[in-house]
């Protein structure tokens, strides 16, 4: 896991400081027990390897393979802060009912949507779900994704959120990728209790949260906070028993209708409110009161056809740390491509190639509270991608494509183009 990168042509540097990209050119990468000892030009490069290294600085030159990296970028591996990975089936079905004219909600409220795929899910093993899950794995890292969030929410019972939380345990042990567990048993409410939905509330509360909280298996606590699944008072409720278990929060809010979601998040302190698409101005102020992290996930308007796409440019006004994610899912995107995403936010929100850049990079990894991830600052993680590509522009640009030609983490090669 040591590595010297030679000659890169631009070197993708994010900076703390929001919004600010350093590239130099001609550039190197050292890389040595799987972390960051030097990063910049050639020659300063050195310098710091040097001054990092010590003694050992000529020794670890002489014996460490190098990699030429003329006419490539190089930059940090991509952070995904919002997926629903873990699923059953897929739904093709729904996307043609679509084509046809059927909305999202309506195929929700005929019991297609969320609630087929919990059907799908709970009629599985663990075993199944982890087997079926690693190709996606594969091909996050094909995409330069070296981070997942991943969210429970398609079994809806104790048993099943316990089971999919336990396949991303699994998968975290068996698959190189990191992946940050977030229980989303509030997801939906499930067909056995569509009579009954204070029921299924006091199970998520008085069962689910307590338990996941105690096992361990989620960090974050999600919901779906949206006309016809969980309104306010409901995820005031839901949310503030997760806070009371150490659970950090997330929630699913303004995607299709404002019911002041975003304004909740703020006053949780939740870290972050993912969507948008119907954000208020009010919204926006309590998201910046609260330190929330808005994701916006602009391939769910693409797929789902929808008119709105979230106002990222309000967002960066208000100086948000505006945050870019695939929600890769069965239902409304079924894409894990964050470079794509980086394209519809440049068309369709008028974000900038190096805004985009920096939300699936740092501001993701703030909006998964793993600040450090997507820089390739001294000391820090070797996640990082070779593309083929003489500048950042061309990521987007090139959309619908993969440019990546190498992915690294912790400084091991995981995906190398034929
Ligand atoms: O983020 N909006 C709610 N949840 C997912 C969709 C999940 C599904 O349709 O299966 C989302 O878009
Ligand atoms: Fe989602």
């Amino acid at each position: 896991m040591d590595l010297i990168l030679r000659n890169i042509s631009q070197l993708i540097l994010p900076q703390k400081k929001m919004w600010k990209i350093k590239r130099p050119k001609n550039a190197s990468l050292f890389i040595k027990n799987g972390k960051v000892v030097a990063a910049g030009s050639n020659e300063s490069s050195y310098l710091q390897l040097k001054k990092n290294l010590k003694d050992d600085w000529n020794n670890f030159l002489s014996s460490t393979e190098v990699l030429d990296c003329s006419g490539k970028i190089v930059t940090p591996g991509l952070v995904d802060p919002h997926t629903h990975s873990v699923f059953g089936a897929t739904r093709q079905n729904e996307f043609k009912m679509r084509s046809e004219g059927k909305s999202y909600l309506e195929i929700a409220e005929s019991g297609g949507g969320i609630r087929y795929s919990v059907r799908q899910l709970r009629k599985l093993s663990e075993r199944k779900l982890v087997e079926a899950t690693i190709p996606f794995l594969d091909r996050f890292f094909e995409l330069g994704t070296t981070t997942v969030e991943v969210k429970s929410g398609y079994g809806l019972s104790l048993k099943d959120e316990l089971k999919m939380l336990k396949v991303v345990r699994r998968l975290n042990a068996v698959h190189k990728i990191t992946l940050i567990p977030t229980f989303l048993g509030a997801h939906e409410v499930p067909d056995e209790y569509r009579d009954n939905r204070e029921k299924y509330i006091d199970i998520i509360t008085q069962e689910m949260i307590p338990e996941v909280a105690e096992s361990r298996l989620a960090e974050f606590c999600d919901i779906f906070t949206e006309t016809g699944v969980f309104t306010i008072a409901e995820s005031e409720k839901i949310l503030g028993v997760a806070k009371d278990f150490g659970l950090k929060i997330k929630m699913h809010v303004e995607e299709f209708t404002d019911i002041g979601g975003a304004e909740l998040a703020g006053k949780l302190g939740a870290v972050s409110a993912d969507h948008l698409e119907c954000v208020s101005d009010a919204g926006i102020k309590s998201m910046k009161n609260g330190g929330t992290v808005p994701v916006l996930l602009p391939g769910t308007a693409l797929f789902l056809g929808l008119k709105n796409y979230p106002p990222a440019r309000k967002m960066i006004e208000a100086e948000l740390p505006v945050a870019l994610g695939t929600d890769f899912n069965p239902g409304s995107s079924f894409t894990q491509s964050l470079p794509l995403m980086m394209t519809i936010a440049c068309t369709q929100m008028k974000m900038t190639p190096d805004e985009a850049f920096y939300a699936v990079t740092v501001n993701s990894a703030k909006a998964v509270a793993r600040e450090g991830l997507g820089t390739l600052d001294i000391g820090s993680v070797a996640d990082f991608v070779v593309w083929d590509a003489k500048d950042l522009e061309t990521l987007p640009y090139y959309f619908g494509g993969n440019l990546v030609e190498r992915t690294y983490k912790n400084g091991e090669l995981v995906y190398s183009k034929k």
